[in-house]
């Protein structure tokens, strides 16, 4: 990209004020180190943290693609999201602010936030918790999730966490597959003013899970619930114990061990247990922070996810903590009691940035003008967007309304799997709405075609990455093979995101969207397999298909078609049935949207069924290539 004016479509550049205040002006000159200088250009942004010892090599490449960042160094990285900041002024800084649904709030300078972190370090390890051990934790969007998440990796042990939407099949695969001995959950959350019963869940799910010997409770929502003697514990009472001091020493941990699991849906089969490792997903989080939200010791940083996604994990809990920041994290639902509370939550702890997906702009959006503009938002700087395509549209409105045509928008490409930002502007990078702009300094994207080959600019092909970065994740949990196969087999040497995208004339990336069995609803990634393999449990369904389709709101909606089994016919009731059944054995986030009883599928002639041909089928698209369909 060279002159300004040369930039294609619709185009917004960054004012004087914006310029002025970026950490990077040059974006150009850091790409071109980086590029440049891979190791180097990273090694230096380690160099920023603390480390018990340095690293041998900054990348080790020898065993591709298993990675390994910062080899022979020791870290870990809850000495750099906590302890490091008691030896500075940040002690008495403020690390998290908490809001409650009804209104609660609760404030952790970063002294109180290691003081409770230690203090549950050690209720851990008195639990018997050791360096390696997992820990599954399934909680509302409350402090304790992120004590808990930081009481974990401190001792050295793995967290694993499960998103509190989920339900009872969804948790019991996860915990039996991390085989973790405690469970750390709560008795329930607040949502939209009802209470989500969260420990009832966990009875259920532990209930078929042997690994689990202990489950610790915080008390939220005060609701009548079942204590199972010599299993179960309540955090407070275990909190008062004098085991439970205020002082408990970080674990010293290789670079490359394990921080954490984390579950997500990928083509067929059950859900991959994606590894991040201390080093290198420390290093990434940190810089990817730095950069792009270009956070300053005066910012009040909002992410507005749940810490049970990736992008909780990395932007509400270690990137500000390794940055020193404020991190505000609000309960409950954006539209609860009010459209407004969001932006009165803007309005009354000063937020400068907020971080959220497409979904919630639409949603909010849809309420009109009206309930942001009650609002003074003056204090906001930088708006960022995360989790699918944001449609112009929506790009606008945020900008206009929320962004009071001041604020850039930080439209960040990522997974799970890359823990960090990697097709992202930074503050000083012109904007064109829809687009995540450019690879993140260090990295290098291509849209490719079946073959491998590079794919004329315009046009649709597949996305992958062509260099190594700190975050990426280690392994898949007990499936290391399956790493290998799916994200960097198809073109040998580099990875395969799993989406198809573009790239423009000015070099700028157009995500399209997921090519696998993988679909986006709110911003939630969810497997059909999975979905599917909730269906055929309900006594009526012999055989069924999943797909996403289009939704105005969401993104994208679940849309079952199933086959019954004999003696059941289709109706209306039993539809509905079947969407509870799913709702609550999955989880309210994974309701369908619709669904089909058919008399067939359509399948190949090895028994795959095509959903490609269901779905355009279902919005009157031709239907493709089918000679590999069985009639
Ligand atoms: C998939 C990864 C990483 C945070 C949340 C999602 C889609 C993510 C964007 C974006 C277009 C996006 C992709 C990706 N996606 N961010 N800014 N623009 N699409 O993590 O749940 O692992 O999902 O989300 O399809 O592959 P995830």
């Amino acid at each position: 990209m060279s002159d300004k004016q040369s930039l294609e479509g619709e185009v917004f550049y960054p004012s004087p004020e914006v310029i002025e205040q970026a950490r990077i002006k040059d974006w150009e000159a850091v790409a071109r180190r980086a590029e440049a200088d891979l190791e180097g250009f990273w090694a230096q942004e380690a160099a920023e943290l603390e480390w018990y010892q340095r690293w041998e090599k900054v990348l080790d490449d020898s065993n591709k693609p298993f990675f390994r960042w910062f080899a022979g160094a020791k870290t870990n990285i809850v000495h750099n999201a906590l302890d490091r900041h008691q030896k500075t002024y940040r002690k008495n800084k403020l690390s998290l602010v908490w809001v409650g649904e009804k209104g609660e709030v609760r404030t952790y300078s970063y002294f109180a936030l290691n003081r409770d972190v230690c203090k549950f370090a050690n209720v851990l390890k008195a639990m018997g918790v050791k360096k390696g051990d997992r820990v599954t934790i399934y909680m509302p969007r409350i402090p304790e999730i992120v004590i808990a998440m930081l009481a974990t990796a401190k001792v050295g042990a793995v967290h694993s966490v499960v998103y509190g939407g989920f339900s009872v099949d969804a948790l019991q695969g996860r915990i039996e597959d991390s085989e973790s001995k405690v469970v750390v959950t709560a008795d329930g959350g607040f949502m939209n003013g009802k209470v989500v019963e969260l420990k009832k869940t966990v009875d259920e799910a532990v209930r078929r899970c042997p690994t689990v010997e202990t489950v610790i409770t915080v008390q939220r929502t005060h609701h009548e619930i079942r204590m199972e003697p010599g299993r179960d514990y309540w955090y407070h009472e275990l909190m008062k114990l004098p085991l439970a001091s205020g002082h408990c020493a970080t674990e010293v941990m290789d670079a490359s061990d394990p921080l954490y699991i984390l579950y997500t849906s990928g083509t067929t089969g059950q859900p991959k247990g994606i590894i991040h490792a201390h080093g290198g997903y420390m290093v990434g989080v940190y810089s990817t922070l730095k950069y792009v939200f270009d956070l300053k010791d005066e910012d009040r940083w909002w992410c507005a996810a749940d810490p049970g996604w990736v992008t909780g994990h990395s932007y509400i809990v270690y990137g500000p903590l390794l940055m020193g920041a404020t991190t505000f994290m609000y309960e409950g639902a954006p539209t609860y009691p009010y459209p407004n509370r969001w932006w009165s939550l803007v309005e009354k702890y000063g937020i400068t940035v907020l971080y959220t997906a497409p979904t919630a702009i639409r949603g909010l959006m849809r309420f009109g003008e009206s309930w942001p503009n009650r609002h003074d938002l003056s204090s906001l700087r930088l708006l960022g967007s995360v989790g699918e395509p944001i449609n112009p549209e929506a790009w606008r409105w945020y900008h206009r309304v929320i962004g009071k045509g001041r604020c850039p928008i930080m439209d960040t490409w990522w997974q799970t799997e890359t823990g960090m930002f990697m097709i992202t502007p930074t503050p000083s990078v012109p904007l064109k709405p829809g687009s995540g702009t450019r690879p993140f300094f260090g990295q290098k994207a291509e849209i490719l075609d079946d073959q491998g080959n590079p794919v004329p600019d315009g046009e649709e092909g597949y996305l992958v990455l062509r260099n190594p970065w700190p975050a990426m994740m280690t392994t898949i949990f007990k499936d290391p093979d399956r790493m290998v196969k799916q994200y960097w087999s198809k073109y040998p040497g580099k990875y395969q995101a799993g989406d198809a995208a573009k790239r423009d004339k000015d070099g700028y990336f157009w995500i399209i969207g997921r090519t696998d069995d993988v679909i986006k609803v709110s911003g939630y990634r969810l497997g059909t397999a999975e979905i599917e393999s909730a269906l055929v449990a309900h006594p009526a369904i012999a055989e069924a298909a999943v797909i996403g389709l289009p939704h105005e709101v969401k993104g994208q909606s679940i849309h079952c078609y199933c086959l019954l089994r004999q003696g059941f016919k289709p109706s209306e009731d039993l539809a509905d049935e079947v969407k509870n059944h799913v709702a609550q054995h999955m989880g309210p986030i994974v309701r369908p949207e619709k669904v089909v009883f058919v008399e067939s599928l359509p399948k190949t002639r090895s028994g795959k069924i095509m959903r490609r041909v269901l779905k355009a089928r279902a919005q009157g698209l031709p239907e493709g290539d089918v000679s590999t369909l069985e009639e």
